[in-house]
């Protein structure tokens, strides 16, 4: 099917959107914006970058937040809730998401994750490559469920956590708002919002 998507954003993870997004609609016609004026004009995966401000928005109808960083992604999304448009969700086709999940507006799926059944994702959540949620978890909006994380059943994120590469949440812990998880790490306790933790077992160290 032909629809036009604004990808916003030209960064790393913009180059896995829109991997994801042609790999599941190769008609898809996408156009690339962000409001860094050092980025325009140059090129990402063979499209120009074009300038996009809040005053001077793009046209398409469908669009998607591309950006890592997890407060700028949520601070994104305000400034384009409640317009015309549709915070699309992306879902590559080698990704495995249960029919009993439920993923709001916004989110990105990337090759080889894993969502289990009754898992609930919120808008604007990336769950990035080879990344598995098993049943039952909730994942908070804007939050980012790194590569290769192992998210086991039952696990609660709140919102603007990230979760870093290859860790590994034991089931049914709850981690809060704005958490992040170091890279490797196992979180065998509950986290406080704002906390970082890192190693075997996570412990907090900010
Ligand atoms: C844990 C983390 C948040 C710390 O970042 P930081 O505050 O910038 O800390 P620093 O890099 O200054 O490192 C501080 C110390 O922690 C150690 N450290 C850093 N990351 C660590 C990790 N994941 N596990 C164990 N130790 C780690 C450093 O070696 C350093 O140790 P030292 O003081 O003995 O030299 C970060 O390293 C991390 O793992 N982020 C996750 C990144 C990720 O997976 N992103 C997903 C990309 S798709």
């Amino acid at each position: 099917m032909h629809i036009n998507v604004a990808i916003l954003g030209s960064g790393g993870h913009a180059k896995v959107v829109i991997d994801a997004l042609l790999a599941a609609n190769q008609q898809a016609r996408i156009s690339v914006y962000d409001d860094n004026p050092c980025r325009v004009g140059e090129s990402l995966l063979q499209k120009f970058i074009v300038s996009c401000t809040p005053t001077d928005t793009f046209t398409e109808q469908y669009y998607h937040i591309a950006v890592g960083h997890n407060k700028t992604r949520a601070s994104l999304a305000g400034r384009y809730a409640g317009r015309d448009k549709l915070f699309m969700s992306i879902i590559h086709p080698d990704a495995s998401v249960s029919s009993f999940a439920v993923l709001a507006d916004g989110v990105l799926v990337a090759a080889n994750a894993v969502i289990a059944a009754e898992s609930n994702v919120a808008q604007g959540t990336i769950i990035n490559h080879g990344a598995v949620v098993d049943h039952e978890c909730e994942i908070g909006e804007f939050s980012h469920v790194a590569p290769n994380v192992t998210l086991g059943g039952g696990v609660v994120i709140g919102a603007r956590s990230i979760v870093g590469a290859g860790a590994v949440v034991l089931p049914g812990i709850k981690l809060g708002c704005d958490v992040t998880v170091g890279a490797g790490a196992v979180v065998t306790r509950d986290i406080n919002d704002g906390q970082v933790v890192k190693g075997i077992p996570a412990r907090c160290f900010q």
